[in-house]
């Protein structure tokens, strides 16, 4: 049965349906048959910075008061993926007026990550065990500025596009979630990957403000940060893509 043929019109079956494809269900850290140093220091040791799948959509729309404890004015990132927390790391201390949440699915990465920034002193980082997909469950309309979303999983076999993170339905997510004037900055090894993400964009409501297919030889090379990923890219010689997206001002 094709729910998208009622009189061209989208019934709210198609609206379930659509929304129930793009969420993705994660385990839950409470219900690990066991725990580990990193579980235990998300839940314990880092609780006031680092909040599980059950913990961080409860800030939904209060990152800055609730978490920061800061102004609804002031700045507040997200970055995607953060791995072992080096970019994490360097953008919290270079910015400190700014704040940033990262999200990350894997447990060692996370708690890595948020040990690094607290350890260089950091005051504004806070990181989240969280599907990317589901996005809109932890951020309200307009709460978010600038995202960073560096070497997510390629997905290149052939059947598996569907879960890349850089797709026109994750766009749109961000794009509501995001204040005007703010950037999305990706980074990808895979030239397969950046290719199909370009034509993702097309569909998205985001303006292409910056891209190039081989970064480290791009007027951005200077201004760039090597992250973990990156480096061992580097070292096998892969050129790096880049793209910078931009929600206009309104
Ligand atoms: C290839 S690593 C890149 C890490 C880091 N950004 C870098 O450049 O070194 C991708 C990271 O994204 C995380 N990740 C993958 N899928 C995710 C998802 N759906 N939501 C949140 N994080 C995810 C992985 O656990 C991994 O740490």
């Amino acid at each position: 049965m094709k729910f998208s043929s009622f009189n061209g019109n989208r019934s709210v079956m198609t609206d379930k349906i659509e929304r129930n494809v793009s969420k993705r269900i994660i385990n839950l850290t409470r219900e690990l048959p066991v725990q580990n140093q990193y579980t235990l220091a998300l839940d314990n040791e880092y609780k006031h910075v680092a909040f599980n799948e059950e913990r961080a959509p409860l800030n939904k729309g209060q990152w800055r008061e609730k978490v920061f404890q800061t102004s609804a004015n002031q700045p507040l990132d997200l970055e995607i993926g953060t791995g072992a927390g080096h970019f994490f790391n360097y953008q919290a201390l270079k910015q400190p007026e700014r704040f940033l949440v990262g999200m990350e699915l894997k447990y060692k990465p996370l708690i890595q990550s948020i040990r690094r920034a607290l350890k260089s002193g950091a005051k504004n980082a806070a990181i989240c065990r969280f599907h990317a997909f589901n996005v809109e469950d932890l951020f309200d309309e307009n709460e978010l500025n600038n995202v960073f979303i560096h070497f997510p999983d390629p997905w290149v076999t052939p059947k598996k596009p569907r879960n890349r993170l850089v797709q026109k339905s994750n766009l749109e997510k961000l794009f509501k979630l995001q204040k005007s004037g703010s950037f999305v900055e990706f980074k990808t090894d895979s030239l397969v990957y950046f290719e199909w993400a370009l034509e993702e964009i097309k569909n998205s409501p985001y303006k292409i403000e910056f891209c190039t297919f081989d970064l480290h030889q791009s007027e951005k090379a200077s201004e760039n940060f090597i992250t973990g990923f990156e480096t061992i890219f580097l070292k096998q010689g892969i050129k790096i893509n880049y793209f910078l997206l931009r929600k206009s001002e309104a």
